[in-house]
């Protein structure tokens, strides 16, 4: 399949005005994606659970107008409030989709959006934000041509993909994989795709506590991130070993092997920041209390042989993954000694979702 396919035929109806709601969540990879090919293709595949708490709720008003025009009609609200630094974003994800989505310039837009945590957490609200509008943008486009629930949900992941990367892991719930791989069935670098096999139980309602260590604004935007594996002394390497972890991933998970998911994880984990470390220019995005809780983590784990573990993505902030059967002590553990850690104490309890959700449509 190549992108051409998402390139709709031409209209059956048209919408004269009316809005949309979705609500979408934020995901948290396990095998990280770090470095494109192209145009929004990732250099190697990623697989990550979709959370629940952390989500995105956006609205988007339509109106259509009587002569198409020649840029882009649309206003951001946060909260209710006009947001003129999203704006820059919107449009050049509007023009990215737009040979997808041809229908852009016949209407004038509102995006009004709500994260449900807070704006200044230092969690991207890109892959939650981008998936919500996405869905939107199809869920209109569905009125006017008839699809099916499963080209529904691609062209949604495949469209949310151009806006944000991992924002096309956050269409469907539990695990999902992006990126062609030989380990997973029917995976795609253009769309996200549900796991397709067995998830063992131990795995099916895994808890994701997000400790909040800097809640300050990114150091690096993912864009440039991304870059710097151009001309990684280490990336063909790298880009291998996901493709290695993606085969391990899918074993541990079906087989419910919840040591052997920890270390990939966490490796994974460590592997990302050594590649900012280890980039030109180079980065270090842990903080020193992000070390102190992986310390922590590690002795709790060697001293009660419970399954919890972390993560981190492009930031200071770590996530802390364990199942649902040792989530009692697991959580009088962060409750007690790791919310020191945090600013402010803040931290975030999310878990394993079920993907994303329609609210309204009105027409
Ligand atoms: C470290 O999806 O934010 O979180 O495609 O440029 O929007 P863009 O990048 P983005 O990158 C996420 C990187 C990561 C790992 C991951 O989520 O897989």
């Amino acid at each position: 399949m190549d992108q051409k396919h998402f390139i709709p035929d031409p209209y059956e109806f048209s919408l004269p005005e009316g809005s949309v709601q979705w609500r979408s969540p934020s995901n948290i990879a396990l095998v990280k994606y770090w470095g494109k090919k192209g145009h929004q293709i990732p250099a190697n595949p990623s697989i990550s659970f979709t959370l629940d708490a952390c989500a995105t709720t956006t609205t988007l008003g339509f109106e259509r107008l009587d002569v198409p025009t020649k840029d882009f009609l649309v206003e951001v609200l946060l909260d209710g409030k006009l947001k003129e630094s999203f704006k820059p974003k919107i449009l050049q994800f509007f023009q990215r989709i737009e040979s997808y989505v041809p229908f852009l310039k016949q209407y004038q837009f509102t995006i009004g959006t709500h994260n449900s945590f807070p704006h200044s957490s230092g969690i991207a609200s890109s892959a939650s934000g981008m998936s919500a509008l996405a869905l939107c943008l199809i869920e209109m486009e569905s009125q006017m041509v008839e699809v099916s629930e499963e080209q529904f949900k691609q062209k949604a992941s495949f469209i949310a993909r151009l806006g944000s990367g991992s924002a096309c892991r956050s269409i469907e719930g539990g695990l999902v994989v992006w990126g062609a791989n030989d380990a997973i069935e029917g995976s795609s670098d253009l769309f996200g795709v549900q796991f397709p096999y067995e998830v063992h139980p131990a795995f099916q309602r895994f808890h994701d506590t997000i400790l909040l260590v800097d809640k300050g604004e990114k150091q690096v935007s993912s864009t440039v991130g991304h870059g710097l594996m151009h001309g990684h002394p280490f990336a063909e390497q790298r880009f291998q070993q996901a493709h290695q972890n993606m085969g391990r991933l899918k074993a541990a998970i079906s087989e419910g092997n919840l040591d052997e998911f920890i270390k990939i994880v966490e490796s994974e984990a460590l592997t990302l920041h050594a590649m900012m470390m280890s980039s030109h220019p180079y980065f270090i995005l842990m903080k020193p209390n992000t070390l102190s809780i992986i310390n922590k983590v590690w002795k709790f784990r060697e001293e009660t042989g419970l399954h919890l573990c972390f993560t981190l993505d492009a930031g200071a902030n770590a996530h802390l993954l364990y199942p649902e059967n040792e989530a009692t002590e697991v959580y009088e553990f962060i409750k007690d000694e790791l919310v020191a850690f945090c600013q402010n104490g803040h931290y975030i309890c999310d878990r394993v979702g079920t993907g994303a959700k329609q609210l309204t449509m009105n027409r």
